[in-house]
């Protein structure tokens, strides 16, 4: 079979249908809707996605079986009835009305095949089979959505604006341009964001191409360091710190695990998931590296090599990158190279563990305030940054990470500023694993709970009275 490619325009103003209210109608609308069309569903069940489409009024239901005449006014029906007779007749009416009909895995009846379509922002890439296999066609798109991310989608968009300019172009000049818009800077600095540098960078590019002069690459206006030296430039590619979340893997972002499905080099930390790894592309190079095994420099050292061969690097950190790990220091030493950065957040152990075991942080009658600290010894001992006075003092939740070594230490601290020995306390380890465990106790008792227990690094422990509330919620939200 062979097919000729189209993409219809304008659906918001036409009648689509859709017969059948399963798992494969259900697609078949999410590709509609995504086409901006008016949907009409008929089908006497509906899955639970489409019947909440129904009820926010994204799809029109009809509750009952097809009867012939539904597809009156439809520009466009799609049977995928579970039903073979109620396909055919949709088919048939179709057929007879002029209506544009595709009964699904029936190539014999249907005047189209919907292609499987990755969508970046306005950039639509189908992929057709001509109905041989779906699922190849389902494989593929996978594969190219590694290679195209939502920047090819502001890219488009960016292109589009500057249409006016570059429509006037001859062909050639035309196509040249295209080009140094997908291979120049300015694909990676959309990639992070900056995206006031990649419409200057573009718009430079434009100029060049234009009059024939060559341009100077574009400072991005947000940022004032130095910016690498000529040579190097050319292929600059960028640096994604990325968090990996507080271990369970499927608690990275959507963000996140795109940065990993498109990166050249990962560079993970011990405490991230191997199985986040599983995300990268054949021949992604993995590099386990720690910032306190003295190392910080040659991680650096090794981000701003690789950006330089123009490589997409994702440092992938535990939990969030910016929240006691160096994300910061990293963030700087990037920028001081002029290196193009995005920081993708990650949720950090400091909230999810205490949420993984059913302690809400705050809770309007126990505690209005919560502090994350570091229970690291060098800072307990005296060091800037944790004022252990008055976090005795106050009626606050208190989270802190890196402390179960030190935790006679911390609580010995926090009594004798005022906690009482009584105010709850958990201490709750590798939060979100399946090896996840809890104690729960009171300052007074929870080393001693604790040595009991065994647990193991890494931990997090939540001071204060909300931790009370995990007895009053039966434990229902967390192991
Ligand atoms: C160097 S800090 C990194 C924190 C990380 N940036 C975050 O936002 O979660 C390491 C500490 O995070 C905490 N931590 C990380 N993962 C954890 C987990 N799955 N369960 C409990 N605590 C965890 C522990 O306190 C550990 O000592």
């Amino acid at each position: 079979m062979q097919v000729y490619p189209i993409g219809l325009t304008g659906l918001q103003e036409r009648r689509c249908v859709v017969v059948g209210g399963g798992a494969v109608a259900q697609r078949k609308v999410a590709g509609l809707l995504a086409g901006g069309a008016r949907v009409t569903v008929v089908s006497p069940a509906l899955t639970v996605r489409l019947r909440r489409w129904a009820a926010a009024g994204r799809v029109l239901h009809v509750p009952r079986t097809y009867r012939p005449g539904d597809l009156a006014g439809a520009f466009l029906a799609i049977a995928a009835s579970s039903d073979p007779a109620v396909n055919e007749a949709v088919w048939r009416e179709a057929e007879g009305s002029g209506v544009l009909a595709s009964c699904v895995d029936d190539p014999a009846r249907s005047h189209f095949v919907a292609p499987a379509a990755l969508r970046r922002g306005e950039l639509v890439v189908s992929i057709a089979t001509s109905g041989r296999s779906p699922a190849l066609a389902a494989e593929l798109k996978r594969m190219l959505g590694r290679a195209i991310g939502r920047e090819h989608g502001k890219l488009v968009r960016l292109a589009g604006e500057l249409r006016p300019r570059s429509g006037k172009l001859p062909r050639e000049r035309s196509r040249a341009f295209a080009r140094a818009l997908l291979e120049g800077r300015v694909l990676p600095l959309l990639a992070c964001g900056r995206d006031a540098a990649a419409k200057a960078e573009a718009e430079a590019i434009l100029r060049e191409i234009e009059t024939g002069r060559p341009h100077r690459a574009a400072d991005p206006p947000e940022r004032t360091a130095d910016r690498p030296p000529s040579g190097e430039s050319g292929g600059v590619g960028t640096v994604c710190l990325v968090g990996a979340g507080p271990g369970d893997p499927g608690l990275i972002t959507i963000s996140g695990r795109e940065c990993l499905e498109r990166a050249d080099v990962v560079i993970a930390d011990r405490l991230v998931h191997p199985a986040l790894l599983r995300y990268t592309r054949p021949g992604c190079e993995v590099v386990r590296r720690e910032h306190h095994a003295g190392d910080f420099g040659s991680v650096c050292e090794l981000m701003v090599e690789r950006a330089r061969q123009g490589q997409t690097v994702v440092r992938l950190q535990a939990g969030d990158p910016l929240l006691f790990a160096r994300g910061g220091e990293e963030l700087e030493c990037l920028a001081s190279r002029g290196i193009p950065v995005r920081v993708v957040p990650g949720v950090s152990s400091a909230l999810a563990g205490p949420a993984c075991a059913g302690i809400p942080l705050t809770d309007r009658r126990f505690s209005s305030s919560v502090a994350l600290v570091t229970g690291h010894e060098a800072q307990a001992n005296g060091g800037p940054g944790v004022a252990w006075d008055q976090l005795g003092r106050s009626p606050g939740t208190l989270v802190i990470l890196m402390g179960l070594r030190n935790l006679p230490g911390l609580v010995q601290r926090l009594v004798e500023a005022g906690r009482p020995a009584d105010t709850p306390a958990a201490v709750i380890s590798n939060a979100s694993l399946p090896e996840q465990r809890t104690v729960v106790s009171t300052l007074g008792r929870v080393v001693e709970e604790v040595r009991a227990a065994r647990l193991d690094p890494p931990a997090v422990i939540v001071v204060g009275a909300v931790v009370a509330l995990r007895e009053r919620l039966g434990g229902a939200a967390g192991r």
